[in-house]
């Protein structure tokens, strides 16, 4: 029979800054989902990609002296970039889109001249708003407070000679697939969609570019580059081979199954993206899920508020099986969800470390202790007392799989964690340690309880293995069972395992993590990731006011040389010179130096000094001038080096 075909995308992202840890949730989802329809025999596809076009990432390239292409390559490409974070992440996505790809530039131009000849693109003048971060084209009727409704950043004047999209021809034929069928998920997407965006009436959108050359180009009207929301959709189908010889699924896998986005996106994915291909005469996606998104302290998640959310060091830290589980289990997938470094030590604790964590370990060594690792042919089971738990564990697939086919990441999760939560529970009830004191009575009995055992790990195993692969896979080593134990089909079945079954000790897979002394961990991480990313050599610009040559002339620099230096008492800044500056009176300088030099160290030097500075009082005690250093920044540490002068120069000659 030939296998069902599942077809899942993730947005693809802009290589225009190293990706956080709310940027892998989307990824993730969407590869638990796809390992799930794996899982259950689909036919999969998932794609995931690069959006690297745009005047935001022209613009970062200018900033970082590189070509537009050499930026993206190093931010995708690149050490610890985007190809390095999904495979990380353990991503199995079986498709990877640059929209830089020859391929897809190409099919771009073909889609874009389709449309045009279908007479859906039209030229004329763009008079608007344009949000460069978001790259979104804005009516004034649609800022909010005179921003962009989607970040909140200033927006500029936009006017140019322009191709349009005749969006507002589609409006009615969009409103109904968002109003009367279930294209779009949640469904509180769908008010907002239609109340925001369609009620106020559509305008035909914005799609081709001059003022920039990083895009696209019009093949038929050189100097337009083609807008990047109309090159980064259409990735969905031109990562199929629609339009191009790259590839030859698209007979296979379109319609797409889901597009899973963030909430800021849902509006391209559910009215310009659906618009574009009734356009093109081509069927629409099944659906897209708008997600919502972890936040940090409430707010925005940037990597600018410090790097404790920087995956790498957060995978670590914890583990990327936990990292991925507890970004599942913790959020529901369409609300938005505060991320916290406690939550996820929380997380870890108490359902990996203490519940799976403790099931699998207890169980394990009991199996081991007791039998030598091989459960015993003859085994008793207590109706009565193992109903529940048999019961939850032959019907928990099915509760899981109703919750996966909603996207309902958590609340799948917690009907495993409900019946790992029974299994401890059934332990202490059955007190394998009491039957073990009399095995010949007692043998068969503790040998069904630990078969119960072994079968709720089981099951829970093969169910969590889209979330966490290496654990889960490690689980079901521990407890014995094989590829056809391990199956789908076989999770749907207590009673997987032979009634003989060997167990394997293994390492215990998820230890506790001491809160306090991970959370100091991360710090210092974090601290050292901050140091690293900082430029190796900073030196402070020139000013750029003139100043008169009389002004500079009244400035005294004098030639002095240490007669006597000491620490200043009470400041561990202050160092305190007497100094002879050749007027035959000693004259008192104090300098913050003390954290570069150590007094006795400048003793006898000749150094530079400004004489005609008024006094001031530092610490109590009077300063007669400044001395003079040169100072930079290293790897954001402040360095100063005193001017040092030859000692052939005497006390008091002119600097000029
Ligand atoms: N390039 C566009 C998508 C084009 S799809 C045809 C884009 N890229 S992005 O890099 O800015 O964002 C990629 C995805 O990451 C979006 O779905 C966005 O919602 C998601 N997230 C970014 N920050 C996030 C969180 N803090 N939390 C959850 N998701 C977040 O948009």
């Amino acid at each position: 029979m030939e296998k069902k075909r599942f077809y899942i995308t993730t947005p693809i992202y802009y290589p225009s800054d190293k990706l956080h840890i709310g940027h892998t949730y989307c990824t993730v989802a969407t590869d638990a989902m796809a390992r799930y329809k794996r899982l259950t025999g689909c036919d999969v596809m998932f794609l995931t990609g690069t959006d690297e076009h745009g005047q935001k990432i022209e613009d970062k390239a200018r900033e970082a002296g590189v070509t537009p292409q050499q930026f993206v390559d190093h931010i995708v490409t690149g050490p610890r970039g985007i190809l390095d974070l999904w495979k990380l992440m353990n991503i199995s996505n079986d498709r990877f889109i640059r929209t830089t790809d020859g391929y897809h530039v190409s099919a771009i131009q073909k889609i874009f001249r389709k449309l045009y000849d279908n007479g859906d693109i039209y030229k004329g003048k763009y008079v608007g708003k344009y949000c460069k971060p978001c790259e979104s084209f804005w009516t004034e009727s649609q800022l909010v407070d005179g921003k962009c409704p989607d970040c909140g950043r200033e927006v500029a004047d936009a006017e140019e000679e322009a191709y349009f999209f005749r969006l507002s021809k589609y409006a009615e034929r969009v409103r109904h697939l968002l109003e009367d069928t279930d294209f779009l998920e949640p469904r509180s997407r769908v008010h907002e969609m239609v109340n925001n965006f369609i009620k106020p009436g559509l305008e035909d959108l914005c799609v081709s570019r001059t003022s920039f050359t990083w895009g696209i180009p019009v093949d038929f009207d050189p100097g337009h580059v083609v807008y990047v929301w109309v090159d980064a959709l259409s990735n969905y189908i031109t990562a199929l081979g629609y339009e191009n010889n790259q590839y030859d699924d698209y007979g296979k896998f379109w319609p797409a199954d889901v597009h899973f986005v963030g909430k800021e996106i849902v509006r391209f994915h559910s009215i310009i993206w659906p618009a574009m291909l009734m356009s093109l005469g081509e069927p629409l996606p099944k659906k897209v899920f708008g997600h919502g998104w972890l936040l940090l302290d409430g707010g925005k998640m940037s990597k600018s508020k410090g790097n404790v959310v920087d995956p790498y060091i957060l995978a670590e830290l914890f583990g990327v099986d936990a990292l991925r589980f507890f970004l599942l289990r913790t959020f529901p997938f369409g609300s938005d969800g505060n991320f916290s470094n406690e939550a996820l030590i929380q997380t870890i604790n108490v359902d990996l470390a203490n519940d799976l964590g403790n099931l699998l370990s207890r169980t394990v060594s009991m199996a081991g202790k007791y039998f030598d690792g091989q459960l015993p042919a003859v085994q008793a089971g207590d109706e009565e007392k193992d109903a529940e738990l048999t019961g939850m564990i032959s019907t928990l697939r099915d509760r899981y799989e109703e919750q996966m086919e909603k996207f309902a990441f958590q609340n799948a999760l917690a009907e495993i964690f409900k019946v790992i939560d029974r299994a401890n529970k059934y332990i202490d009830e059955n007190a394998p340690w009491a039957l073990a004191k009399d095995m010949e009575t007692n043998g068969p009995r503790l040998g069904r309880v630990l078969y119960n055992l072994l079968e709720v790990l089981r099951i829970s195993a093969i169910l969590l293995t889209p979330f966490i692969p290496e654990s889960a896979a490690e689980v079901l080593r521990q407890v014995g069972a094989d590829a056809s134990a391990s199956s789908w089909e076989s999770a749907a079945r207590y009673g997987g395992l032979p009634e003989t079954v060997t167990v394997v000790r293994g390492e215990n897979l998820f230890p506790r993590v001491d809160a306090e002394q991970a959370l100091e961990q991360l710090e210092q991480a974090a601290e050292a990731a901050r140091k690293a990313a900082l430029p190796d050599l900073e030196i402070e610009p020139q000013l750029p006011e003139k100043v008169d040559f009389e002004t500079f002339s009244k400035s005294d620099f004098r030639a002095v040389k240490v007669k006597d230096c000491q620490a200043v008492k009470k400041s561990a800044k202050l160092l305190k010179f007497t100094l002879d500056d050749g007027t035959g009176t000693d004259r008192q300088i104090l300098s913050g130096i003390a954290k570069w030099y150590r007094p006795e160290d400048l003793i006898g030097k000749t150094l530079m000094a400004i004489v005609n500075l008024p006094p001031r009082k530092m610490m109590g005690q009077e300063s007669n001038g400044m001395l003079i250093s040169a100072v930079h920044t290293e790897k954001g540490e402040e360095c100063l080096h005193l001017l040092i002068l030859d000692d052939a120069i005497p006390a008091g000659a002119k600097m000029c």
